[in-house]
């Protein structure tokens, strides 16, 4: 469920229009509903009662201040995947002990900077970064603690791309090799042992291969815990979203008619709590895209009409810089018209951007609302790996990002500006 509804025949994001936000900061521009990312958590959390849990949000979904903040009040953990990633965390207010450092190439400065701030643990994804840990935590005269990341082999169903549970991913430690590991990290003076990781993959839309991959990995779980002194296992993130979110193709109620996503919190902690239970541990959970995915759209101009003799265009002021997830994963973002009544005529073209290179689009061979220059219109489901993954290609300054709350709407990043692109140049 989102907070994105037409009212009076103009798209709002809880209870402020979208029209009156870009006639005051312009296109493109993101926006996102701070209700929503509040009742994603809660939704989630509710649905896990009953097990000893902790939300640690993935922070590269989304990671603008203003939301980091609003979550850290709601008291969420955070995974991170960067120093710079824990910098922002703490910045906004967010408590680092409460932080998981992942990620297969961890630096010596940001292993020190996090042992500095006393992290809750280190996310380990090879022998070789384990030994390193425990030497910068030997240089700096501190104890490294630390989860080691099992790879279950388990194959998620989810694009290539954010596929990582398989053994040809670059990700984690073989299944086999786990217990030969953790008595290596057992044996490595600063390095504390206390728990176990895992995460199969991105935007998975069954629970089926988080049963599988935990129901692989519980009894392995169970050993180590046997073992050594391990206090939380971390099943990952992965939850996926509706990106088809029917707003778009005239089915306004459909959110009101599907309290059930494809993948609900409710259907995931139904399965996977029974098997999670027995192992009476904390445990942790990392979703980035459940979170933030649906809090967000973009928000764009049409600038021009091209009708080609093979299709016809619509070009609008956002391009592949600002969200590239369609021409990076062949995403889906539906696109609507922030006034409804541009909704009723439909054409079939190509939703595409100012960027140089033809893999600059937002949808191909779509039907669409046949909107004309000077429409705005909204991509839907952008709050996720969206404004994170944005760049400055083609000297394009990155968008703003306002955060709507009820009806007040704040700046949560201004937008760049030309001096802002040159500044670090000398
Ligand atoms: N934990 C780990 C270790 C991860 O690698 C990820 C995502 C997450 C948690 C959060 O996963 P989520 O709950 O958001 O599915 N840019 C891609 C997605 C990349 C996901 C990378 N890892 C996209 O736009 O689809």
């Amino acid at each position: 469920m989102h907070q994105f509804r037409y009212r009076q025949g103009i798209l709002h994001c809880e209870e402020v229009s979208l029209q009156a936000l870009v006639e005051e900061h312009g296109t493109p521009l993101y926006v996102y509903s701070a209700q929503t990312f509040r009742d994603n958590y809660q939704q989630l959390h509710t649905a896990l009662k009953g097990l000893d849990h902790r939300i640690a949000y993935a922070v590269k979904a989304n990671s603008n201040l203003s939301v980091l903040g609003l979550l850290a009040e709601l008291g969420s953990g955070f995974d991170i995947v960067s120093g710079g990633e824990l910098f922002r965390v703490i910045k906004a207010g967010g408590d680092p002990k409460l932080c998981s450092f992942a990620g297969v190439g961890k630096t010596a400065e940001e292993i020190r900077y996090a042992l500095e701030q006393g992290i809750h643990c280190f996310n380990v994804e090879s022998i070789a970064e384990l030994e390193f840990i425990n030497e910068v935590a030997e240089g700096v005269g501190a104890t490294a603690p630390i989860a080691v990341r099992i790879n279950p082999n388990v194959d998620a169903k989810t694009h290539r791309y954010i596929s990582t549970g398989k053994a040809e991913n670059k990700f984690g430690i073989d299944h086999e090799d786990a217990h030969e590991v953790y008595e290596r990290a057992a044996s490595l003076p600063r390095i504390q042992i206390k728990g176990v990781q895992m995460h199969i993959g991105s935007q998975l839309t069954s629970v089926n291969p988080f049963v599988e991959a935990v129901e692989r990995v519980v009894p392995l779980v169970a050993q180590l815990k046997a073992a050594h002194d391990i206090e939380f296992f971390s099943i990952g993130g992965g939850i996926g979203i509706v990106y088809n979110d029917a707003l778009a193709s005239g089915q306004r109620d459909w959110w009101d008619r599907h309290d059930d996503p494809p993948l609900s919190p409710v259907t995931y902690a139904k399965k996977l709590v029974p098997l999670l239970q027995p192992l009476d541990l904390t445990i942790l959970l990392e979703p980035g895209r459940y979170m933030a995915g649906n809090a967000g759209v973009l928000l764009t101009t049409c600038l021009y009409e091209k009708k080609g003799h093979a299709k016809t265009f619509k070009v609008v002021d956002a391009g592949m810089n600002d969200l590239i997830r369609p021409a990076l994963y062949q995403g889906h973002h539906e696109i609507v018209p922030v006034r409804e009544d541009e909704a009723g005529t439909r054409v079939t073209a190509d939703v595409v951007g100012p960027i140089c290179e033809s893999g600059d689009f937002f949808c191909q061979d779509r039907e669409i609302a046949d909107f004309q220059a000077n429409d705005i219109i909204a991509l839907m489901s952008a709050g996720a790996y969206s404004f994170t993954m944005a760049s400055n290609y083609n000297s394009r300054p990155m968008p703003p990002e306002i955060l709507v709350e009820g009806a007040q709407a704040r700046i949560a990043r201004h937008r760049q500006s030309w001096d802002d692109l040159i500044a670090p140049e000398p």
